[in-house]
């Protein structure tokens, strides 16, 4: 069997040949983490916020979900194990593979996908989805690439469709990883705003991070059709 850290090559995904410089550099970043062992945000729980949503008051019926940058599948398990047909994708091949034991081992039936959430179209994941999740992979896309991903959540949501999202603000952040100027950017609700067109903001939460973060809610108009 794979062991998780063993050495081998990366697996090329098929947005690999489009990147530029800057996605690069969050690339290499972000599999170093992975390599390393696991990655500090790789806690194994989830976010009562998530869970809130899934089975807390006014819990949304179980429908379809796509997690965006799932990492190692802790939240997409959540929501398969919760009744959600779940899709998943991440950027580093070796999350994936992560993901996929454990769903195997808990004989959760999960789509998990290795590719670029700013790049949609390249995967099987047509949608219409109710529910996106995404836990601080939007806030660490270079700018240039957001209207990309915001554009691929759009066209995949189904009227009415959530999107609960948590991101780290503006700011130097601690940022161990100061070669990776997008990291700095952060997200904020103004661009939120801006940038998800037809989408309404709902709901802006601070995290309780040291730092600032932020748990954002944002619904697609029930009109607007998929
Ligand atoms: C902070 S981690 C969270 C991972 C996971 N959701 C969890 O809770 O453990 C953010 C994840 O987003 C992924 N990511 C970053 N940019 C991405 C992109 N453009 N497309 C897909 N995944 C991306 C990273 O590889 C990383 O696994």
């Amino acid at each position: 069997m794979d062991q998780p850290n063993a050495i081998r090559e990366p697996v090329p995904d098929r947005a690999s040949t489009r990147r530029d410089p800057e996605e690069e550099s969050v690339h290499r970043a972000l599999e170093r983490f992975y390599r390393a062992g696991k990655p500090p945000w790789d806690t194994g729980v989830t976010p009562p916020e998530l869970v809130a949503l899934v089975e807390g008051h006014g819990a949304l019926p179980p429908g379809r979900a796509l997690e965006l940058g799932c990492g190692t599948g802790t939240n997409a398990l959540y929501l398969a194990q919760n009744g959600w047909e779940v899709a998943a994708v991440d950027l580093i091949d070796r999350a994936v593979d992560q993901a996929k034991q454990k769903a195997a081992a808990a004989g959760a039936a999960v789509r998990l996908l290795h590719g670029d959430a700013t790049r949609l179209d390249e995967l099987d994941v047509p949608g219409p989805f109710d529910l996106f999740f995404d836990l601080s992979c939007y806030c660490g896309v270079p700018l240039h690439r957001r209207d990309a991903y915001a554009a691929g959540l759009t066209r995949r949501a189904a009227p009415g469709a959530r999107l609960l999202m948590f991101g780290y603000g503006p700011e130097p952040l601690g940022n161990p990883v100061t070669e990776v100027a997008s990291w700095a950017a952060g997200v904020t609700a103004d661009e939120l705003r801006a940038r998800f067109a037809g989408w309404e903001l709902l709901d802006v939460t601070p995290g309780t991070n040291a730092m600032p973060t932020f748990w954002f809610t944002l619904r697609r108009d029930a009109q607007q059709r998929y």
